[in-house]
């Protein structure tokens, strides 16, 4: 039974006793299933054999078997109950670490395609990339900007609906680090498929290094270029749905931008942060993600590559 197991959580990733949890129920489900399998095509098998076609002649017709009916029957129901009763005991488990829903430590905010992430006690911003360190029980809020999102990360646990006006609550503890994946798991539009996830599960000092790093109002470098691409970005309104701190710009319609260089990747795990992404985006956003929110302001070369050397220099 270990064996198997272990042989299944390399197929299902787990960095967590949440998804420890839901892989078990998984694999006893998938036991039992495919013992049911085996019976039925077994039965099938011998049916074909036993009952083949030996004559020409109509053979022997026979209806219905009480026995049967009411062994097929209860024999379902139980499984079903038996199932009923691992899967709201697994349930209870999970729900169990959500202490304090009056201050969650993380909260999330699905939008048509990213995800805004708070950390309302660090007064940290970020969007699409979590950092979370590792062995830390932490209350998750989750809520939606417009329409039904679902926060999904496999190895960490539960998924979790980001729902409009009801938030939902939900905790993310990691035993091991690393970088783990996931993604929008609710049809939500046209890009659903762009609004991944990245959850970065860090040592302790990684983690606060990182928290100080993105409290730190960025540093406008004195070129030139920068220069117009700041100036250029309150003037063509970026400022009207993003923040960078320590600029008038302070809005969270798009993602939050002040340290939009360190991350790894852009339009939610679409394509890496560089330079040349990010004038691709800002040239023809609609090209690179149609339906998304971002529209195009018909930049000059010059005004591309002013703003793209600001915001692509935004450690
Ligand atoms: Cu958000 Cu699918």
């Amino acid at each position: 039974m270990k064996e198997i197991i272990e042989f299944f959580n390399q197929l299902v990733p787990s960095s967590s006793s949440q998804a420890d949890i839901i892989n078990t129920i998984f694999y006893q489900f998938l036991i039992l299933a495919g013992f049911i399998f085996l019976i039925v095509a077994l039965l099938l098998f011998v049916g074909i054999y036993r009952y083949r076609a030996k004559s020409e002649d109509e053979p022997k017709q026979s209806f219905g078997n009480r026995k049967l009916e009411i062994f097929w029957t209860i024999v379902p129901m139980l499984l079903l109950t038996f199932f009923f009763y691992l899967t709201v005991q697994a349930m209870i488990e999970i729900n169990t670490g959500i202490n304090d829903r009056e201050n969650p430590d993380i909260i999330i905010i699905a939008k048509q395609w990213w995800w805004e992430i708070q950390y309302p006690k660090l007064n940290v911003t970020t969007a699409n990339e979590l950092h979370i360190p590792v062995d830390k029980n932490l209350v998750v809020k989750i809520e939606s900007g417009d329409v039904i999102h679902d926060w999904s990360v496999p190895a960490l646990g539960r998924k979790i609906d980001a729902i409009p006006g009801r938030p939902n609550f939900t905790h993310i503890e990691s035993s091991d680090i690393g970088v783990y994946y996931g993604a929008c798991n609710e049809y939500c539009g046209t890009q659903h498929a762009w609004m991944r996830i990245a959850v970065f599960v860090e040592g302790k000092d990684d983690f606060n290094k990182w928290v100080k790093a993105q409290r730190e109002i960025p540093v406008l470098p004195n070129d030139s270029l920068s220069i117009l691409g700041a100036k250029l970005f309150q003037e063509k309104t970026c400022s009207n749905c993003h923040t960078i701190s320590g600029t008038p710009a302070n809005s969270n319609i798009g993602p939050n931008l002040t340290h939009f260089a360190s991350r790894k990747m852009m339009l939610s795990g679409m394509m890496p942060v560089s330079d040349v992404n990010l004038k691709k985006w800002l040239s023809d956003p609609q090209k690179v993600k149609s339906g998304a929110h971002m529209p195009n302001f018909r930049l000059s070369k010059k005004e591309l590559n002013a703003l793209v050397e600001y915001i692509g220099k935004l450690k």
